[in-house]
């Protein structure tokens, strides 16, 4: 498997609006695209960051995974975002290799990427998501 660059740092957050005005006045970071996922129950923005992005995350509904980790969690890094070239191609090495898939076959993700998430348990603690362009 290659991963051909880190597509973006998730990060979970109760306020979409003052997280965003955070981040443009204290890092000058500004949004990139804005989407609603209804599938996942989430509302993301994401800020550029080179060739690569930081995915505010918030959730828009209470059985929301996002709605669930801030619950016990708190806010913060929720996920890792990995580009690679074929999601379904990564997904089956990684699977093979040992890792614990929360997707068993490739899905839509936003901006109309194909995205497939590793399980934190046999990932050192990270949620690990493999992103196709
Ligand atoms: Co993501």
């Amino acid at each position: 498997m290659a991963l051909t660059e880190v597509d973006h740092v998730a990060i979970a957050v109760k306020d979409l609006e003052a997280a965003i005005a955070w981040y443009a006045e204290t890092l000058g970071a500004s949004v990139a695209h804005r989407e609603v996922i209804e599938r996942d129950g989430v509302e993301e923005a994401l800020l550029a960051v080179a060739d690569s992005y930081i995915q505010l995350l918030t959730p828009i509904r209470e059985d929301s995974t996002v709605a669930k980790f801030i619950a016990t969690k708190g806010e913060g890094i929720h996920h890792v975002g990995y580009r690679v070239e074929d999601c379904a191609r990564a997904l089956n090495q990684a699977v093979e290799a040992g890792a614990r898939a929360i997707d068993a076959q490739p899905r839509p993700g936003s901006r109309g990427t194909t995205v497939a998430f590793l399980h934190p348990k046999t990932a050192f603690g990270t949620l690990i998501e493999l992103v196709e362009e």
